[in-house]
Formats: structure tokens, sequence, C-alpha cells
């Protein structure tokens, strides 16, 4: 790991996604190496609310890794590392109801997978640097999201003024391409509620390391089932995203004071003690 300063330690870690490039203004920028590569840029560490945060932006800070080309085992890694046991996921999806319209934000509290070429655990089968055989493990992952960090989510959003939806699915695609309107209407069929791209494997991925981790979905777009017209296009997304970035960084900020400082759910932490990929964890 390279610092550029001390002040390299976090509680906190917020990954940001399309549209959402930068948290705090005064940040230290730390470059971190993990066994599993870089990750989609430095760290950028600051202070909010007392609490320590490292902000990392996923598609990169000039957005220029695609969703099946972020290295997500290093990005939850590397925010382990600096001592993040708290992650929060911001990211932009489309809408699969016409309730869920653009600008809606929904904390979901389960996600389906339908990605497809994902590297998504640690206990990969990959021989191991000390030379012993592979572990392998299997997860427990029935409630994906933190309870905790949740439940903190949704009264700081609704403290900005959101009408957040607490609850729902989403469902996770390969991407980088949108839904076709059968696929669309065949996920809202499903009773998912959103739609989006990096959701997975990212909770999974702190699921192994032990980390306590919530999803915002900040709808951008109706997809293609659920709207009439020629379908979604990442102009809207980015338009959608920007005109509310602002009150997610509000609600974000709220968050990250009111989550608790040690990790006060039984269902993260937990995971932690059956962890070991055969390498030091963070
Ligand atoms: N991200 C934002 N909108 C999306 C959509 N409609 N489908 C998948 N990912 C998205």
């Amino acid at each position: 790991m390279v610092r550029e300063s001390n002040g390299d330690r976090a509680d906190i870690g917020v990954i940001g996604g399309s549209g959402f490039y930068s948290f705090l203004d005064d940040v230290t920028e730390v470059t971190v190496e993990t066994p599993y590569g870089p990750p989609s840029d430095s760290l950028f560490l600051g202070e909010v609310a007392g609490r320590r945060v490292a902000f990392l932006p996923r598609h990169g800070r000039r957005h220029h890794l695609p969703p099946s080309s972020i290295n997500y085992r290093a990005n939850l890694w590397a925010l382990a590392s600096v001592g993040a046991r708290q992650v929060l996921g911001p990211c932009a999806v489309g809408g699969l109801h016409p309730e869920h319209g653009p600008g809606t934000l929904l904390v979901p509290d389960q996600l389906v997978d339908r990605t497809k070429s994902r590297t998504q655990s640690y206990f990969d089968g990959e021989p191991r640097p000390d030379g012993l055989v592979p572990r392998v493990v299997h997860t427990a992952f029935a409630d994906p999201y933190c309870p905790v960090g949740r439940e903190t989510a949704v009264t700081a959003a609704r403290g900005a003024g959101w009408d957040a939806v607490d609850g729902g699915t989403m469902v996770v695609i390969e991407g980088p391409r949108f839904s076709t309107r059968a696929e669309s209407r065949w996920h809202a069929a499903q009773g998912w509620s959103v739609v989006g791209m990096t959701g997975h494997p990212e909770a999974v991925l702190a699921r192994e390391l032990g980390l306590c981790y919530t999803s915002l979905a900040l709808v951008t777009d109706l997809d293609a089932g659920a709207a009439a017209g020629e379908g979604v296009s990442h102009e809207e997304v980015m338009e959608v995203f920007a005109a509310n970035v602002d009150r997610l960084r509000t609600t974000l900020f709220d968050v990250v004071g009111k989550l608790p400082v040690e990790q006060d759910c039984t269902l993260c932490p937990h995971a932690r003690g059956s962890m070991d990929p055969g390498i030091p964890l963070p």
C-alpha cells in the first residue's frame, strides 16, 4: 500500500456510482494495492460528522470502467484494508414499475443476480500463496444487506425529503447494454423492483469480508418494459442522477453520521470469522 499521508484510516466506505465521482472537498488521496490487483481508483479519505470516510468512485473518476470490468474484489478489499467496516453503495438503477419512477430512492432488501461474467467470491479455488489447498466456502446470503445500515439509510433519506422506498428487490444484469423490452417485462413480472448493473457482486464480497453493506438505489429512468417510447438512454440516466446527486450526498452524510461506530448487527460481521482466503485479511 502506498500512503501519501497518515490520515489513511476510515470507519466507513462509500462507493460512488455513475454520475457520482467525488464526495468530499477536503480529501487525502490514498493509493491502495490489493492481492487482487488495483481497485477502480485511489481512495479519497476525509471526514464527515467526526467519522473517517473513504470514498471510491466505482467506475473510476473518469468513468472509464464498464460494469463488467470493475475489479469488485479489489474495491472491497481496499476499503476493508483502510479499516472500513461499513460500506454504503449508492447506485443508479432503472425502475421496473411506474410507481418507482425517476427520482425515487429505494433501499433494497433483496437481490437477484443475473450477471454472467464476474468473479463473485474471494474463495475462487485459485492456488493459495502459502501453497495450501484452497478452501471452499459457501457464504450465507439470504439477507444480502445490513439491516442496521438499511434502517439508517431509509430514515436519512426521508429526513432529506425523499419519499424513500423501504425494501424491494434489485435485479443486477451484466450490461453494459440496457435490457430489451421482453427482459424488462419479465423482470417486472417476477415482482422485482429495480434493475441495475453494479449491485452485484459488491454485497456478497462485503459479506465475505464481514463488512456491513447497504445499497441506496437511485432510480434514474423507467426501464424499457415499464415505459413507452424509445427505452433507456445513458444520457437520461446521467441527467437524472445529476439532478439528484446533491440530495443523495446530503443523505449519505447523514447516514455516515448516524451509523453505529461498531458493527451493530448480528448478520454481517459474523461472516468475518469464517474468512480465510489464504492471504492476510485486511
Ligand atoms: N442503471 C440505470 N438505469 C438502468 C436500467 N434501466 N437498467 C440497468 N441499469 C441501469
